[in-house]
């Protein structure tokens, strides 16, 4: 029996047991997919566990994906440019850590909306880790410009900063930049492609991020909330003609990646999306 798991806190809500273990069981395979919560003061014994148990791979979600980096042996290119790690791949006696999470965000934009980031104009609402992954991802895959809107203006800007230092040599077209959110109605004429990084939208009683008439045909939007699956935002958005996509495909997405890192198998993400939309429905 092989063990994967999944280490973060708090833990208890997290879909990833129920999405690996379903493609495990589909699949057959001789592994085991399991929740580990971990104090912060823990954080070193746990990932050193990793290779002392011979555990094969984890995530490692909320708040420790930079904490983690100290304590492995390497990492791939996407880990080291988002400067954060979700997945950790132990492969021989070296621990390695990847991030799917800005690839994840990509994958649901290609296959679930159809739709290209390459030379589309971006705003990307709020500036923590998960805004840092999918922007630099869709950076790397050629979108024009990004906009970096954040409820904390000068986050925003350290962002932008980041942003534009590690990509440089990659990109010389991408224009990321800091912008208040109350000056934004000429760069949402612009704008393609609108992506809701926060947690606004969880609770109904959120105040919107932006006035929802800035909205048109002309836009995807997306949103990375999953719970619900169906936010103020996405509803607002359908009503006025425009694309949408909920935060369900860069969760599955996201997982299909590791999954495929860890044992080598694609994951069957449609059995997979089938059964976390019963569960987030339930
Ligand atoms: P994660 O690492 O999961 O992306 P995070 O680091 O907590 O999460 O980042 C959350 C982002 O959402 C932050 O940019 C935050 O804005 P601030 O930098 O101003 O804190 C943004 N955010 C959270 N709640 C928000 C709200 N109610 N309105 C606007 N932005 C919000």
């Amino acid at each position: 029996m092989n063990i994967l798991g999944i280490i973060g806190y708090p833990i208890g809500h997290s879909l990833s047991p129920l999405m690996h273990n379903t493609a495990i069981k589909h699949l057959g395979l001789d592994y085991i997919y399991l929740p580990f919560e971990v104090k912060k003061e823990d954080i070193a014994l746990a990932v050193g566990g990793v290779k002392g148990l011979g555990i094969k791979g984890i995530n490692v979600t909320i708040p420790y994906k930079e904490t983690v980096i100290p304590y492995l042996d390497g990492m791939d290119e996407s880990a080291g440019l988002i400067g954060a790690v979700n997945t950790i791949k132990l492969e021989g006696d070296k621990l390695k850590g990847y991030n799917t999470d800005g690839m994840g965000f990509l994958q649901s934009i290609k296959i679930d909306a159809q739709e290209d980031v390459k030379g589309k104009k971006v705003i990307l609402f709020g500036a923590g880790g998960a805004a840092r992954a999918i922007a630099i991802q869709i950076a790397l895959e050629g979108a024009e410009e990004i906009i970096i809107a954040n409820r904390t203006i000068e986050k925003g800007e350290k962002l932008t900063e980041y942003i534009n230092k590690k990509l440089k040599a990659q990109s010389s077209k991408l224009k990321a930049q800091s912008s208040k959110l109350k000056a934004q109605i000429e760069y949402f004429r612009k704008a393609d492609i609108i992506v809701n990084t926060t947690s606004v939208g969880m609770k109904s009683s959120d105040t919107p991020l932006f006035p929802y008439n800035y909205i048109s045909d002309r836009h995807l939007i997306c949103d990375i909330v999953y719970r619900p699956l169906e936010t103020d935002l996405l509803r607002e958005a359908s009503k006025r003609g425009a694309k949408i996509l909920n935060g369900l495909g860069m969760l599955i997405y996201q997982g299909s990646l590791s999954f495929k890192i860890w044992t080598g198998y694609e994951m069957p993400v449609e059995v997979v999306r089938k059964t976390l939309m019963e569960e987030l429905k339930s």
